[in-house]
């Protein structure tokens, strides 16, 4: 199977844990893309989404889907979204679409993190993908600072402004044991809006795409 075949997979396979008439959580990505063409097909359809970037309230639109602002709802069942890696317990990097900051604050709106992905992402620690965390443009050289002092090397983005108006550095070399920790320290940098880390935010269940079908992880 390709790695496309895998994502229409899992994209559909997510539509499982969707309960119809809901607002649900939906994220960014090839792979949630998926997932949203196959919300469409659905029988009976959800209520509407909470989107966390404009590509993805695009294509959700496109679908007649309702979106509404993440301020209009109290709680979301579930939020569905992929990942660039995740670990056996859960946690994530997450961003490789710059869209880590909203995705984690619908992530911390909704009760459950089901994340989808094709075999590829599951790693045993964290931080073979470049690391991304999004900053306000001010900060952008002195959260670099802090970023190689942490042993990393950290890459402007180049050309890529968020959602929120942020820039976005990608760090390499992070081999990142201990995620709650390194997300709690990065996040309390000045400047920093959001780190790709999802450890508090971490997945409940991951449906992973394989030769073999669909592997549920639950953690
Ligand atoms: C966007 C993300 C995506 O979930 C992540 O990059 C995975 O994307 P894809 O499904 O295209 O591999 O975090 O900010």
């Amino acid at each position: 199977m390709t790695q496309d075949e895998l994502k229409a997979l899992v994209g559909q396979a997510a539509t499982s844990y969707v309960e119809p008439g809901s607002v649900i959580g939906v994220g960014t990505g090839s792979t949630v893309n998926c997932f949203i063409d196959a919300l469409a097909r659905m029988v009976q359809p959800i209520r509407a989404a909470v989107s966390s970037s404009q590509q993805s309230t695009a294509r959700l639109k496109a679908h007649g889907i309702e979106v509404l602002d993440a301020n209009q709802v109290e709680s979301l069942a579930v939020y569905i979204d992929g990942a660039d890696e995740i670990d056996h317990r859960g946690y994530m990097i997450k961003g490789g679409g710059a869209a880590l900051t909203r995705e984690k604050i619908v992530a911390d709106i909704a009760g459950r993190f089901v994340c989808i992905a094709d075999e590829s992402k599951l790693v045993t620690t964290l931080g073979r993908f470049a690391l991304p965390v999004e900053v306000i443009p001010m900060a952008a050289a002195q959260v670099a600072r802090r970023l190689r002092a942490l042993g990393g090397e950290p890459a402007l983005r180049a050309g890529v402004v968020t959602d929120n108006g942020g820039q976005i550095i990608d760090v390499c070399g992070l081999s990142i044991a201990d995620p709650v920790a390194m997300e709690r320290e990065i996040n309390q940098w000045p400047g920093v809006v959001g780190v790709g880390i999802f450890a508090r935010n971490k997945a409940d269940v991951c449906l992973l795409g394989t030769a073999q079908g669909v592997r549920t992880l639950t953690f």
